[in-house]
């Protein structure tokens, strides 16, 4: 694929220290991402994926290395800068939701705009992104009150409502069955073929899941072994 550079590790180190051993979760890692590519990220359990996801999103730092996104270096920015960064740019969806139980479902989706202060109308946006993920009967509900599928397409609704350019998924279809894994797969399909220049990495231990990607690349032993 060519085009536009979006995102790139450069020699990302991480290593975990338990007690007296050393865990050696990414080895050298060097990735180069494409603005609007959606890519897959396989390995076994274990194998580092969620960690490389946590440093691709700035919520953790390589012990070695850096990473370059939309032309910004993560090395160079504190941790404000990245808060910052991160509200912009990037779109988190994660395996367990992960929505506030006492907000409402729109409130939930509509929080990031909220943290962000955005200036434009976060309710309107976020009826509109509950109504193209089919909730758009749901927005007063409850988390609770939803089944894990509709959960995890408010999740997706929430991502976007900063219109990020980059959406991390870590397992997001990893709590559901298949059927309604791929309803959450379809709607990434349509996010990546809306041509709006997003780029997705998703995270899998899924090759069904993974197939739905334009690339695979799969992690084993903190090194890539495969980029299909
Ligand atoms: N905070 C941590 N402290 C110590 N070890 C960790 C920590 N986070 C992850 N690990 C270890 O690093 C390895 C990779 O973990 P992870 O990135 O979660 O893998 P995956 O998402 O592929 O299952 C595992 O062996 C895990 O136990
Ligand atoms: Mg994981």
């Amino acid at each position: 694929m060519s085009g536009e550079i979006f995102l790139q590790t450069v020699d990302v180190y991480k290593r975990y220290h338990a007690g007296n051993s050393i865990i050696p979760v990414l080895e050298g890692l060097d990735i180069t991402v494409f603005r609007n590519e959606w890519i897959a990220i396989l390995g076994a359990s274990g194998s580092g994926k969620t960690t490389l996801l946590n440093i691709l999103g700035a919520l953790e730092s390589p012990d070695k290395g850096n990473i370059l996104c939309d032309q910004r270096s993560y090395i160079t920015m504190n941790d404000r800068e990245k808060a910052q960064f991160r509200l912009d740019k990037i779109g988190f969806v994660f395996q367990a939701y992960h929505m506030f139980p006492e907000l409402s479902i729109l409130e939930n989706v509509r929080l990031p705009a909220m943290i962000k202060k955005s200036k434009s109308d976060s309710k309107k946006r976020a009826k509109e992104l509950l109504e193209q993920v089919g909730l758009g009967h749901r927005i007063s509900h409850k988390p609770s009150e939803l089944s894990g599928g509709e959960q995890q397409r408010a999740a997706i609704a929430r991502a976007l409502i900063n219109s990020p350019d980059l959406i991390l998924a870590d397992e997001p279809t990893g709590n559901l069955d298949s059927h309604t894994g791929e309803q959450i797969l379809d709607i990434f399909k349509e996010l990546h073929s809306s041509n709006e220049g997003r780029t997705i990495i998703m995270i899998t231990h899924d090759m069904d899941v993974a197939n739905y990607a334009d690339r695979k690349i799969v992690l084993k032993d903190g090194r890539i072994t495969d980029d299909l």
